[in-house]
């Protein structure tokens, strides 16, 4: 999960100058690799029917049920055969422009630590679990591959016009928080949501949130939470709608427009929205 708010001075000790490490897979102790097997396990009965197809096909390309934490060196030669990505290993978050740049060049970092028992199901910086069972099964699906390039190119570009906090909220409900309309019903692809138990669940049969039609404008006006689930979902009807309308759009008048456009508030539904669930939100309100 990217976290855009984060300013560090340089890259940590050791590190490259892109912010990269060596994973050193052989350091993993047998406790962290039993809780790669604990989160996995856990994740992937569940998910049938849950997750969209493209990523329950990643899981399968990859072999991802190999037990342990995925040792890169094999997993790269198989994600770089699907689609060129590469998953590389970086102490924790990175600047926004350094993320950019891995995105736009087919490298997806990947925090090199595992969550502790006592995070089971929540944890603020993204660790190795959320990142490569979340993020990489759908980096071996050609479409949804091309759109993350496109969205470091942009993410790059929103940077010379001060847009990246309206940039952020494409990826914040999409890369982590999106839904798909698949021909069997509602499925998730959002990492944020796959790497989280609760959330898998409460994203789709829940009717606290409320669950609109992806509409390009629309998102980046709404405000999202980072502390807890989500009170909106956005709804794509394809990886291949979501690559060609952020591709072909130029975003240039949508920041300015934006610009001049109030927030959304979080939980609002707007009179034009394609609405599939007016969500009750009594889950956000029990914990208000
Ligand atoms: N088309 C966008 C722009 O003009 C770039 C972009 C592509 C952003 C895909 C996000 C996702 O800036
Ligand atoms: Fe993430």
């Amino acid at each position: 999960m990217a976290d855009f708010t984060h300013v560090y001075d340089a890259p940590p000790p050791g590190a490259n100058p892109d912010w990269t490490i060596p994973q050193s897979w052989e350091v993993f102790s047998a406790d962290e690799h039993a809780m790669w097997d604990r989160l996995f396990a856990r994740q992937s009965a569940m998910l049938p029917g849950r997750a969209c197809d493209a990523f329950m096909r990643g899981i399968d390309v990859l072999k991802l049920e190999k037990p342990g934490i995925p040792d890169y060196r094999e997993l790269n030669a198989r994600l770089i055969a699907a689609t060129g990505w590469q998953v590389m290993a970086v102490p924790g978050l990175v600047p926004d422009d350094v993320f950019f740049d891995h995105l736009a060049n087919r490298r997806f970092p990947a925090g090199n630590f595992i969550r502790t028992p006592e995070q089971l199901d929540y944890l603020q910086e993204p660790d190795v679990f959320h990142d490569v069972f979340g993020h990489v099964p759908m980096l071996a699906d050609p479409v949804f591959a091309d759109y993350m390039v496109a969205y470091g190119q942009g993410g790059l570009r929103s940077l010379g016009f001060g847009a990246l906090h309206k940039l952020a909220r494409l990826y914040w409900y999409t890369v982590e928080f999106g839904l798909i309309e698949e021909p069997a019903g509602l499925r998730i692809y959002g990492a944020g949501i796959v790497s989280s138990y609760g959330e898998s669940i409460f994203c789709l049969d829940d009717p606290s949130p409320n669950r609109i039609r992806f509409d390009l404008l629309r998102l980046m006006r709404t405000e999202y939470r980072i502390d807890d689930y989500q009170q909106n979902y956005f709804v794509i009807p394809s990886l291949e709608h979501l690559l060609k309308v952020t591709v072909e759009t130029d975003f240039a008048p949508l920041y300015a427009q934006l610009e001049s456009l109030p927030d959304i508030p979080i939980a609002d539904i707007l009179p034009e929205d394609d609405v599939i669930t007016h969500g009750t939100q009594a889950y956000a309100h029990s914990k208000a």
